[in-house]
């Protein structure tokens, strides 16, 4: 349930959208350039130097990895002047480090801030994801549905055939089955390589991206980042954490997790208010490419306040001086 917590979002927000911007600058030098490490390194600089100029008390709890496997924006790193209100920050730099590097569309800037204590602490794992858009009764569908029961229980909700619903799923060995089982049903499949923060937003919109709900296992910090971006857009969530090893059960429980098989609801993952900045690398159906021409950059940027629904699509147009 969101809480009335004030964190100054209002002025806060356009800073976080230069964070985003700059992050998206930096990484557009490696569009197409086949090295993935060197793109996301270009936009955690950037990234990290930006957020350290906000006058924030800001701790990186999605961020780019443990203390000692990320010197930087690790979780846990505390960032910002040190001046201002405590904030929780959730971060992607580089979503879609791949797409980047072999220059496919949806590559986004990603980050999200809201009152300290307001994210879920999610480990490196990965998160079985569901979403849905706005307007559907609370729970229509649900992670304890086949495959084939979520296409039938939307497509009643939405008083269609089960054809008439298009699913997007990560196209990976591991979604072999779902994919076959969504086919049986009828409905349509839009495959994504990579990005499933962008493959979540796309519900959001359906009218705008023919995409109805989305499916499937990816990064559990980007199941975070996806449900403070749908908290701002409206639309339902849910996630579940899945562990591959006992490892990885030692990160949720340094994590504080106790229920290793809790599904959390949106509002469960992103408990209060937030804002949320997304700056698009590569173009795609979200935000188109970063543009560069003589003299000039230019980049589009997607800023969102949950605290009022309201939605910018802000253009940057960044004299380089060269
Ligand atoms: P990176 O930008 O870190 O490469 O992540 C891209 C991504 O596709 C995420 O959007 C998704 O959650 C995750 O990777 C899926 O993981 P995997 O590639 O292991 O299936």
């Amino acid at each position: 349930m969101s809480t009335p917590v004030d964190f100054n979002d209002r002025m806060l927000s356009l800073g976080l959208a230069r964070v985003a911007e700059q992050a998206a600058i930096a990484s557009a030098e490696w569009i197409g350039r086949g090295n993935e490490k060197a793109a996301d390194q270009a936009a955690v600089n950037a990234m990290r130097e930006q957020l350290n100029q906000l006058d924030i008390k800001g701790v990186v709890v999605i961020g780019e990895g443990e203390r000692d496997e990320a010197p930087m924006l690790y979780i846990g790193e505390e960032v910002g002047t040190g001046d201002g209100p405590g904030v929780d920050i959730a971060l992607d730099p580089l979503e879609g480090t791949t797409l980047t590097a072999k220059d496919m569309p949806n590559a986004l800037t990603v980050i999200a801030m809201g009152p300290r204590g307001s994210m879920l602490h999610a480990p490196d794992t990965y998160m079985d994801k569901l979403a849905i858009g706005p307007g559907y009764e609370d729970g229509v569908v649900s992670l304890d549905m086949t495959a084939a029961e979520r296409v039938q229980a939307l497509a009643a909700a939405k008083g269609c055939d089960a054809s008439d619903i298009t699913v997007c799923i990560l196209e990976r060995p591991r979604h072999e089955a779902m994919i076959a089982e969504v086919r049986e049903t009828g409905a349509g499949i839009r495959l994504i390589t990579d990005g499933d923060v962008a493959g979540v937003m796309h519900c959001a919109e359906p009218e705008v991206t023919g995409i109805d709900m989305y499916m499937g296992t990816g990064g559990a910090p980007e199941g975070v980042l996806a449900a403070a971006a749908l908290k701002c857009m409206g639309g339902q969530m849910f996630g579940r954490l899945v562990f591959r090893n006992d490892d990885e059960k030692a990160r949720a429980a340094k994590a504080g997790i106790t229920d290793l098989d809790r599904i959390y609801t949106r509002d469960e993952m992103v408990t209060a208010d937030v804002i949320f900045a997304a700056t698009g690398v590569t173009g795609g159906s979200l935000l188109p490419r970063i543009m560069k021409e003589p003299g000039w950059t230019t980049t589009e940027t997607l800023l969102m306040r949950s605290k009022t629904g309201s939605v910018r699509r802000m253009s940057y147009r960044n004299p380089t001086g060269k």
